[in-house]
């Protein structure tokens, strides 16, 4: 008997008084955010919530019932008041009239707008018959893992009845769309009693009269099956016991560092991905189980799953005891040929006459027993959330096969969710992407001024960063504030002197670990310093050679040993200086080791020609707004040199320049995002001027 203590319940957090605060919808939303807000009661992005309510007509000032429902897209964790479609309940009704039969279901969803309550902008999800017809005034639809497990085995209709009795019916898989509303309604009609229904392989539904009492249903029926599962799997191994041992984390990472690029090169041939590496125990219970394959075979079962993960994972047949890793890497052609080929026979066995093509037949999820799960997807987020879904799949065949057979959805209803024409319709409405989304990009000395806004254009332009620094402090910050306004998926932080070869090396492995790869190296981290050549002490010398000249060899030569093994081009930007073309008396370390740079992008440039990685050099004058370097003593010595007052030196450059401009940060980032990004596939070897025109440092 399992020990009920320990048992990690769901719980309630319901706060009445705060709710009694709320309008109606106010309390939906209030309810919507707390279930969301726990991935067992439902997935990301995954269910919804709607709640029946009493309005004025705007046109007719009578009262008129309206349902609120989640929209379409969105996450019920995270919406907010405007993520909900509003509809006239009485519209809704005079829809049945105009049905002409499950063939003809798809259609009914060109009508929904037709029944938009006060021009509510937002699109009416696929859902919204499940809850209309419904005859409760709060209705919650959910994807809990503990019962999609019930959902998903052999006799799930029989478990539903001997884990729920009378409370909670069930009801056989059938697609979301208007019949699968109309189906509930006369569930609801002949169960009168019922609290709720569980749908084969798909979720469960919950009602109330009131958003509380929704919501306390929604979490007791979760609980119940909670408990089902804990005392049925407490003394038995998941999935038939282990049979390998999982490496240490370390080794662990290391593979993935080494999987991760191999796989990304063969998959982006069409579009370039972002990976994601898991390695949490949930993962490891099942990729070092006796029954990996045969339950990666059998695919996932809710819809929800597969539309993130793809119907099956592929499975690399690495084994952690003889590590037998490039016996692994050699047969990757043959294992990733092999999962398309399947991947094709299943879109040419299902497909109709009006089916839209095929999409890209690589697979999103890899499986690696002893090392983990790595996911690839089109950006980070969508590769993250991939493996959270494969991770609820993992929790219910766990649950599903420790107490029936698990089943998969049949191979024909898959197909017909995946490549439904609503589904298409769907993703031909998404906007084009940015132009650097699928590319990750890494940037040394992001936490200056002139880093700081590189990074910043990459990331608006879609990539993921990895900021690296020697400055901690600087780049935590620096860090979070690009989270705020990217997202969190797009951007990590490795503090990192560039002088010290293994730091660098561990920083371009904490990138290949994080997002797969790399495409991108701006090499950036700088200092400054001025002396008369007798005053140049040696410390000063090897300080400017050892930062600027081997610093930049250092992280470009890491670079390349990655992009060259990746075999996806690349684009390496140095950020040198208009010194290392122009001689400047009295800074001659600084002048040499920015020349060193420079002599050193072209040597690679060279180098690099064959594999299409592109290397090339922008040069910044005088960006003193940002720029640690101006804040010290080269700015007061700047200013001595020329008889002025430090405050005086941004206004003495612009006057000094060609065009009489000053320059910024952002001007550097442009040119460089320009050198980076696919705009400039055909250059290499050059050098930009970012200094509002200076006779002296024009190439030749
Ligand atoms: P900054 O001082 O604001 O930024 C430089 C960053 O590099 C700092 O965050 C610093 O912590 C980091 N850094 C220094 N040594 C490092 C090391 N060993 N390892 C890792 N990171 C290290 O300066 P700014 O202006 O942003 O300079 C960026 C680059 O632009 C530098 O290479 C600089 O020489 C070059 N440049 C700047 C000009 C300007 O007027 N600001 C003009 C010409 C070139």
């Amino acid at each position: 008997m399992a020990d009920v203590a320990d048992i990690q319940l769901l719980e309630n957090r319901w706060d009445e008084a705060y709710a009694a605060t709320l309008d109606e919808p106010g309390r939906l939303l209030y309810r919507s955010n707390l279930l969301g807000a726990d991935k067992r009661i439902t997935n990301y992005g995954g269910g919804n919530t709607s709640a029946k309510v009493l309005h004025k007509d705007p046109l007719t000032g009578e009262d008129v019932v309206v349902l609120w429902v989640k929209g379409s897209g969105g996450d019920v964790g995270t919406m907010k008041r405007d993520g909900f479609s509003t509809l006239y309940m009485d519209k809704l009704e005079q829809l049945k009239g105009l049905y002409r039969g499950l063939e003809h279901e798809d259609e009914m969803v060109g009508y929904l707008p037709h029944c938009t309550f006060n021009l509510n902008p937002r699109a009416a999800s696929i859902d919204t018959p499940l809850h209309a017809y419904l005859p409760y005034r709060h209705v919650d639809h959910m994807h809990p893992d503990a019962v999609i497990a019930i959902a998903a085995t052999a006799n799930s209709r029989a478990l539903t009845r001997e884990i729920f009795g009378d409370e909670i019916g069930w009801l056989p898989w059938r697609r979301p769309g208007f019949q699968l509303g109309l189906d509930l309604s006369a569930f609801a009609r002949d169960n009168p009693n019922a609290k709720g229904v569980v749908l084969e392989s798909h979720g469960l539904f919950t009602w109330g009269d009131t958003a509380g009492e929704s919501y306390e249903t929604t979490l007791r029926i979760i609980n119940t099956a909670i408990r089902y599962f804990d005392g049925k799997t407490r003394s038995r191994p998941a999935f038939g016991g282990a049979v390998v041992s999982p490496l240490a984390e370390t080794d662990r990472q290391a593979v993935a560092a080494k999987l991760l690029p191999a796989i990304r090169q063969r998959i982006s041939a069409a579009e370039r991905k972002v990976g994601h590496f898991d390695d949490s125990p949930a993962v490891l219970d099942f990729v070092n189980s006796r029954d990996l394959k045969p339950l990666a075979a059998l695919g996932t079962s809710c819809p929800d799953h597969f539309l993130r993960t793809k119907i099956r994972p592929l499975v690399l047949p690495f084994d952690p005891a003889s590590n037998n890793l490039d016996a692994v890497l050699s047969s990757l052609d043959d294992a990733i040929a092999d999962y398309r080929a399947d991947y094709t026979g299943y879109y040419e066995r299902c497909k109709h006459p009006d089916s839209p093509a095929i999409r890209d037949p690589n697979a999103v999820i890899y499986l690696v027993p002893g090392v983990g799960m790595i996911s690839f997807a089109k950006d980070k987020a969508t590769a993250r959330i991939a493996a959270e879904f494969y991770v609820n799949a993992i929790n219910v065949m766990r649950g599903a096969s420790s107490v029936d057979t698990y089943v998969g959805l049949s191979e024909q209803e898959a197909f017909n969710i995946e490549y439904w024409l609503l589904e298409e319709a769907k993703l031909q409405r998404m906007p084009k992407p940015k132009s650097l989304v699928g590319r990750v990009a890494l940037v040394t000395g992001a936490a200056g001024g002139i880093g700081r806004a590189i990074a910043g254009k990459l990331l608006s332009e879609g990539a993921c960063v990895v900021l690296t620094d020697i400055d901690g402090a600087a780049l935590e910050e620096t860090k979070a504030n690009f989270a705020k306004s990217f997202g969190a998926d797009h951007v990590r932080a490795v503090t990192l002197d560039v002088t010290d070869e293994a730091a660098v090396a561990d920083g371009f492995t904490r990138a290949v670990v994080d997002y797969g790869g790399l495409d991108i190296l701006v090499s950036n981290a700088g200092i400054s310093s001025s002396a008369p050549v007798e005053e140049t002490t040696l410390a000063m010398w090897n300080r400017n050679i050892d930062i600027l000249a081997k610093g930049y060899f250092l992280v470009a030569r890491e670079a390349f040993r990655l992009m060259r093994g990746q075999k996806l081009g690349g684009s390496v930007v140095f950020i040198a200086s208009k010194n290392g073309l122009a001689a400047s008396p009295g800074a001659s370390a600084y002048c040499t080791a920015k020349a060193a740079e420079i002599h050193l992008a072209r040597c690679l440039a060279l180098e690099g020609a064959d594999v299409g990685i592109r290397v090339n050099v922008v040069n910044p004058d005088a960006v003193l707004r940002g720029s640690k370097i101006w804040t010290g003593e080269w700015r007061e010595q700047r200013a001595a040199a020329y008889n002025l007052q430090p405050d005086d030196l941004e206004e003495h450059y612009r006057k000094r320049s060609m065009l009489k401009l000053s320059v910024y940060p952002e001007d550097i980032a442009e040119a460089v995002y320009f050198l980076a990004s696919d705009l400039a596939a055909k250059s290499t070897g050059n050098i930009i001027n970012v200094d509002a025109g200076n006779a002296q440092s024009f190439t030749r």
